[in-house]
């Protein structure tokens, strides 16, 4: 949900009349510039799980330094005033001229929501021994192990707390993180961080056309719709038809996965040989044998694979089956790209993020069932998590966690 659409953008050319307008000046004045798009911090759930994606990501992983309850609860309570802060807006803070800024100034002085959200996740390793809190642990929440295809970096995976910060610009999600960076220096260290991007023009036409990753294809045809609030309940959200601690209901698991895309190899590829990896026309996003990118693939009356073979991403991914439907998982990833490898190889990729309200039977299984598949010879995981997404903040008095930290006290 969209909160607020902003006032008039800058009033430009306003002033001296002259002869010839220059083209500036001929330009519609624009109505909303997306910086005063604004999504709300408040509710039972935490904003940036069905939001829609803007063009920005920005996901980083942290240690927590703090090593006492205590620590934790002044942790998340100023970290919720934080958020709050920077998802609604308002003036950026000033301090005497002899003093360091208390705001970086990257948005200026007038520290507009430009759509973000930030979304606070924990790790598994948040309740080991330091906290108490091993008991409140949500039951799915374990440290990402490696998958078959995996390379690892140990320096980018897991984390104590993950926040998802995604907004309109790249500029809007680092300023938010500089700003809780200075705001928790003794209780926070970066682990890892990993930036992403969607095409705004393609996100503008609000889902009529679909993004591409980086191997041209369209991506999120068949994800779920993050509209159909019975569906969320039953696949993304956890609730009381999910064992877990009382803490937990209305949160949901998150998994991030760093996919290192080989591009140079893919864009050696014939594209007969990439649409039968992935299942569906590179140009149309259709399935293989049919016409509409939103046609649904019969995969009853194609046993043998020859329209769409058995091993193709889509058809491991999702078979169709009812036996199937349980792992159904809502994908929100992103586009990276981050300089290159020491080999002199583009390091480009998909920073894949899934919700889900049962990490095995969602994400796991379905990776399982990924195991080995044709596309692995053009896809490197190097790094991610698990997470949990703790609910949500009710009202101005409630901090992110309260329950987990003072329900087991
Ligand atoms: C770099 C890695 C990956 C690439 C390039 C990729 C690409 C694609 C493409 C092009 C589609 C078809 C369009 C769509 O429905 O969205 C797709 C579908 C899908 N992918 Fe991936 N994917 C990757 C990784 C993953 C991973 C790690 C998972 C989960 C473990 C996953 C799960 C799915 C699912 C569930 C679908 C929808 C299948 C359906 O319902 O028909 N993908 N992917």
């Amino acid at each position: 949900m969209l909160l607020g659409l902003g006032a008039a953008g800058t009033a430009l050319g306003i002033g001296a009349a002259k002869a010839a307008p220059t083209p500036v000046e001929t330009a519609p004045v624009v109505d909303n510039d997306g910086t005063r798009d604004r999504q709300p911090f408040y509710g039972p759930r935490q904003s940036g799980v069905v939001t829609a994606q803007p063009a920005a990501a920005l996901i980083v992983a942290f240690d927590v330094l703090g090593t006492t309850r205590p620590d934790l609860q002044r942790l998340l309570k100023n970290l919720t005033k934080r958020i709050a802060f920077l998802m609604r807006g308002g003036p950026a803070a000033t301090a005497a001229i002899g003093l360091p800024p208390p705001d970086s100034g990257l948005m200026g002085p007038d520290v507009y929501p430009d759509n973000i959200t930030i979304t606070v996740a924990v790790g598994a390793s948040l309740f080991d021994e330091r906290f108490g809190l091993a008991a409140e642990k949500p039951k799915h929440l374990v440290t990402m192990t490696r998958f078959p295809n995996d390379a690892l970096v140990a320096e980018q995976c897991h984390g104590d707390l993950l926040l998802q910060i995604c907004s309109n610009t790249a500029e809007t999600n680092i300023h938010a993180l500089r700003d809780i960076l200075k705001s928790f220096p003794d209780l926070l260290a970066l682990r890892w961080k990993m930036e992403g991007f969607l095409p705004p023009h393609t996100l503008k036409t609000l889902g009529k056309d679909t993004v591409r990753n980086m191997l041209g294809f369209k991506d999120g045809t068949a994800n779920l719709d993050a509209h159909d609030e019975t569906l969320m309940d039953r696949i993304v959200w956890t609730g009381d038809q999910h064992v877990e601690p009382a803490w937990a209901k209305n949160g949901t698991y998150q998994v991030v996965r760093l996919i290192r895309t080989l591009v140079e190899r893919w864009d050696r590829t014939p594209l007969g040989e990439q649409q039968t990896i992935i299942g569906r026309e590179k140009a149309t996003g259709a399935p293989l044998g049919m016409v509409n990118e939103r046609d649904t693939p019969d995969y009853a009356s194609d046993p043998q694979g020859l329209r769409i073979p058995v091993d193709a991403h889509i058809r491991l991914a999702n078979p169709r089956t009812p036996e199937t439907d349980k792992n159904l998982i809502l994908r929100r990833p992103f586009n990276y790209s981050r300089g290159m490898t020491n080999a002199g190889q583009l390091d480009m990729g998909l920073l894949f993020v899934s919700f889900q309200a049962d990490l095995e039977a969602g994400f796991i299984t379905v990776q399982r069932r990924l195991d080995g598949e044709p596309l692995e010879e053009y896809i490197k995981p190097v790094g991610g998590g698990y997470f949990f997404v703790m609910p949500g903040v009710e009202h101005e008095d409630s901090y992110l966690g309260q329950r987990l930290v003072e329900g087991s006290a």
